[in-house]
């Protein structure tokens, strides 16, 4: 497959130049997603099969004041990217967020219930996923939730506060399926092999509050420290975020459950400090 990776140097950008080859790794400083010619010419000129976009504003909180770079890397760039994918005939993957609910019902998420975000990113993100509905290109959307890979991520920041003898006061309340990037990745390829199409959610079996994932991660990296469970209340936040931030699928079997996942992203970063 003649793929590009855009936004490459991210968690699952990362993972998916890993399976693909560097050549299709096409990182920030080389293409922005904002520049709809650039975008254009780009695509128009490497010819792809299939452009995974990979590129977002991930910035949950930073988002409710700084709207407009939220909206134009969500909505504008899987517009632009979307309109060059339909005009040079090629397929794309674009990737979603688990924030696009609001988190009251009971149960996982699947991909026929009705969004309702919360905050500017989640509006952001939903707005990207219409936008790229509404191009004409071949599409498919991933929806995918707590993703963690290389970068920063929730898993690193939980370690470095316990590295520094910060206390670790942990939310019990908001829930996800934690999902390894390296897993994502795999998932969107086979789901591009397959043919899928639409909005498609991957997420890894299990759903946990972010308390019981930060003790695994400590556990798992062999580091001890007290997490504090408390509720959203206790640490206001500027972004509402939705409680039961839990997928599922009806397109889509789980990926590997989140417990084995970070089992093998601590051993990697055991050896990758
Ligand atoms: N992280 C999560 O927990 C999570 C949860 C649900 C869904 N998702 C979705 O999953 C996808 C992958 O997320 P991720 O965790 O891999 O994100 P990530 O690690 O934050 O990577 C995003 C990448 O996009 C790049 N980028 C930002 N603005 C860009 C622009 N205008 N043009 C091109 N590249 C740009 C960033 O580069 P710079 O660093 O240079 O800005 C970064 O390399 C995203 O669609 C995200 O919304 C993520």
């Amino acid at each position: 497959m003649n793929a590009l990776v855009l936004g490459a140097n991210g968690q699952l950008g990362l993972e998916l130049v890993r399976v693909l080859g560097d050549r299709s790794a096409v990182p920030h400083d080389r293409l922005s997603i904002t520049d709809a010619k650039a975008v254009d010419a780009f695509i128009a000129s490497s010819k792809p099969d299939a452009v995974f976009n990979c590129a977002a504003y991930n910035a949950v909180d930073r988002a409710e004041t700084e709207r407009e770079i939220a909206y134009a890397v969500n909505a504008e760039g899987p517009s632009n990217v979307a309109a060059a994918c339909r005009r040079h005939g090629a397929t794309l993957v674009h990737f979603s967020t688990n924030f696009v609910f609001d988190g009251s019902h009971d149960e996982p998420y699947v991909e026929a219930d009705e969004p309702a975000p919360l905050s500017v990113y989640a509006e952001s993100k939903l707005e990207g996923e219409r936008r790229a509905l509404q191009s004409g290109a071949r599409l498919l959307i991933v929806r995918t939730a707590g993703v963690f890979g290389r970068g920063v991520n929730f898993p690193v920041r939980i370690l470095e506060r316990a590295r520094s003898g910060q206390p670790l006061r942990v939310v019990s309340d908001q829930r996800i399926n934690p999902t390894y990037a390296r897993d994502l990745a795999a998932a969107a390829l086979e789901l591009v092999e397959q043919g899928a199409a639409g909005i498609v959610h991957a997420v890894a079996e299990g759903c946990t509050g972010f308390d019981d994932f930060a003790r695994a991660v400590l556990a798992e990296s062999g580091v001890a420290a007290e997490v504090e469970s408390v509720p959203t209340s206790a640490l206001p936040s500027p972004a509402r975020r939705p409680l039961n931030g839990c997928l599922a699928s009806t397109r889509y079997p789980p990926l590997r459950p989140w417990w084995e996942a970070l089992h093998e992203w601590a051993a990697e970063a055991s050896k990758n400090p």
